[in-house]
């Protein structure tokens, strides 16, 4: 049995991950469950799988948790201690990092730090800190496979082949809710639109994400360093039925593809399972009906956070840390009624063009980068005028 420690195990990955559990009984066991505020489903799942450890956002949390499970036997912590004790625990072989957002990263960080399979999910810790937490994979022997559909899909192609044999990476893209709505109308769309994603159902961050393509380019940073691709080999394509996870173009012109249902326990299994393969626990694409699959590309000056993307990566250093907190933060003040839509790739923006990219050579620069950007972002989110806000 593989011991298993799911970080933000009561989000939309981390329940799906418990799916995969449950459909493959005694193969795994839960050794370690961490979350942030939802106490009740922490319960039920303390409850059901009686893990080993657990950890919450905060004592408050922790204490309302100890009142709807018996804890007996189990260790109950808060914050980020708690969280890394959960991703470091000596019984966990694979930690399964689900949270949203850099809260993450030093969780993560210390999982691959102490040898744990990483099994990601949480691609905002890679965007931050690729290059390190690509050493200390190396340093550790740790393994780290992705969770995101694109990147599974781009693992599955690549597997076994040389870097040198791959011209580009391309990453497909839904294009969002807003595909083909013109541009200028973007400053008026509201919360509940950009969280109507057309085929996906996530959590809230990564939904907004996909809404102004920042997803798509945090991606590309995601995918630049767990394949070791430059960003001037990866490439985005809208392909708004999500058949096609993403593609592998070859030296020799040969095009490879993933194609797979929508339904995220299949990346989940691929990376719990590999290298072997297990029978899917779920119903596979259905060729009897008609199946069209389009492509186009993405409206760049509509959706700039894909450019900024590319350009802090570009940058190098502390530049993609500053521009994810920055996006993290925007996306929360969008989120909360405090910004406009088209706010957020303006925030992340005057963010970047105020911050000079430092090098990245240790944890501590990449938080410092990341503090120092939240909080020029919301410094410039309190001065937006009221007229862009929408709710
Ligand atoms: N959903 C998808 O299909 C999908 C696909 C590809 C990649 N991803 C990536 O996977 C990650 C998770 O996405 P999601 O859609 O599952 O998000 P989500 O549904 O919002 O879940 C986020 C998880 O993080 C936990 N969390 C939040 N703040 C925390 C804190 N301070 N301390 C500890 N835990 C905290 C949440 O706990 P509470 O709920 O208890 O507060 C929850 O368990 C993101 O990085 C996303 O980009 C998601």
């Amino acid at each position: 049995m593989k011991g298993l420690s799911i970080l933000g195990s009561t989000g939309s990955i981390g329940t799906n991950v418990l799916r995969v559990v449950d459909a493959f009984e005694g193969r795994f066991r839960v050794v370690g469950l961490a979350a942030g505020g939802n106490v009740e489903r922490l319960a039920e799942q303390v409850a059901r799988y009686r893990p080993r450890i657990v950890s919450l956002q905060d004592a408050g949390a922790l204490e309302r948790l100890s009142r709807l499970v018996d804890l007996s036997g189990i260790r109950a912590l808060a914050g980020t201690v708690g969280m890394v004790e959960v991703a470091t625990a000596s019984e966990a072989q694979t930690v399964v990092a689900s949270a949203v957002g850099a809260v993450g990263l030093v969780p993560t960080y210390r999982a691959l730090e102490a040898g744990k399979d990483v099994a990601l999910a949480n691609k905002e810790t890679l965007v931050m800190a690729g290059e390190l937490m690509l050493a200390r994979a190396r340093d550790t022997g740790a393994r780290l496979l992705p969770i995101d559909s694109e990147h599974c899909a781009l693992h599955e192609c690549l597997d076994g082949r040389r870097v040198e044999d791959v011209k580009r990476l391309i990453l497909t893209a839904s294009g969002g809710p807003f595909r083909g709505r013109p541009r200028e109308t973007l400053d008026r769309v509201t919360r509940e639109e950009a969280l109507a994603h057309p085929t996906w159902r996530m959590g809230p961050k990564i939904t907004i994400d996909s809404a102004t393509l920042m997803n798509k380019g945090l991606e590309v940073i995601e995918a630049r360093w767990l394949f070791g691709v430059p960003a001037s080999r990866i490439d985005v394509i809208i392909h708004p039925q999500s058949v096609i996870h993403s593609l592998v173009e070859l030296v020799d012109g040969t095009v490879l593809a993933q194609l797979g249902v929508t339904d995220m326990r299949m990346p989940i299994q691929y990376a719990l399972s590999y290298p072997e393969r297990w029978p899917a626990a779920i119903p596979g694409m259905d060729f009897s009906q008609a199946l069209r699959l389009e492509f186009e590309p993405p409206e760049r000056a509509k959706f700039p956070c894909l450019a900024l993307a590319y350009r802090a990566l570009e940058a190098g250093g502390t530049a993609p840390a500053a521009l994810n907190a920055a996006n993290e933060e925007a996306v929360a003040a969008f989120l909360d009624g405090r910004a406009g839509f088209t706010g957020i790739p303006e925030t992340i923006e005057a963010v970047l063009e105020s911050e000079r990219p430092a090098p990245a050579g240790s944890l501590e620069d990449v938080l410092d980068a990341d503090r120092r950007a939240r909080e020029r972002a919301r410094q410039i989110l309190a001065r937006r005028p009221a007229a862009r806000v929408l709710t």
